[in-house]
């Protein structure tokens, strides 16, 4: 497996990971209009050239053998303070539990210490399952957040962090 940094010329590769792993992780949380809205929100062509040239959203892609297997997404100095926000970290359904998430968190974990951040941070819906993986990762739970992300729609998110 290798590790791959991704520019605006790979959006097209994260849009297509997210559109396989997206309604897979939350048809059983959200409903299809949300689902829809939110990926529209964060994936959209804009969306994505928008985090990556404004927001410094750094996105990482894991590929084996030609294939690309899931992506994360980081932002070093989250905020002004000295933690790193891990956006968005997601693994096609066929190669979750064969370690690629684990390499995710480890990598953005490697790069945000030698950049001299203390933590790393990150949001995840209260009920998805991969709150027990950020557990198994290091992760502890500091807080509850409902954030209303417009059309009615809320994320009903635990904090995490995890000090490096
Ligand atoms: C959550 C996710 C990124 C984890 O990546 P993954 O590649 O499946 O996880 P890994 O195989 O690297 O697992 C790493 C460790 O966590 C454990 N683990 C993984 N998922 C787990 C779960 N749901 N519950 C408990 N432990 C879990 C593994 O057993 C493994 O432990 P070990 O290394 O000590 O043996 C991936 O499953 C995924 O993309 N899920 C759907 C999308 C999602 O929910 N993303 C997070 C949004 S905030």
């Amino acid at each position: 497996m290798k590790i791959h940094e991704a520019k605006t010329e790979h959006i097209w590769i994260i849009q297509s990971l997210s559109s396989r792993v997206w309604p897979h992780t939350f048809r059983e949380i959200l409903s299809e209009q949300q689902i829809a809205y939110m990926m529209d929100m964060m994936y959209s062509d804009q969306a994505l050239e928008n985090q990556m040239k404004e927001l410094n959203h750094h996105y990482l892609l894991v590929e084996e053998q030609g294939e690309y297997l899931g992506y994360v997404s980081y932002e070093l100095d989250y905020k002004g303070k000295p933690w790193t926000k891990v956006h968005k970290i997601y693994v096609l359904p066929s190669t979750q539990g064969k370690g690629v998430g684990r390499l995710f968190i480890e990598a953005v974990g490697k790069i945000a210490k030698e950049y001299g951040n203390l933590e790393l941070s990150l949001n995840v819906n209260r009920y998805n399952k991969a709150v027990d993986f950020y557990k198994r990762m290091g992760f502890e739970i500091i807080g509850n957040e409902d954030i209303d992300i417009g059309n009615g729609f809320l994320m009903e998110d635990f904090i995490l962090n995890k000090k490096l």
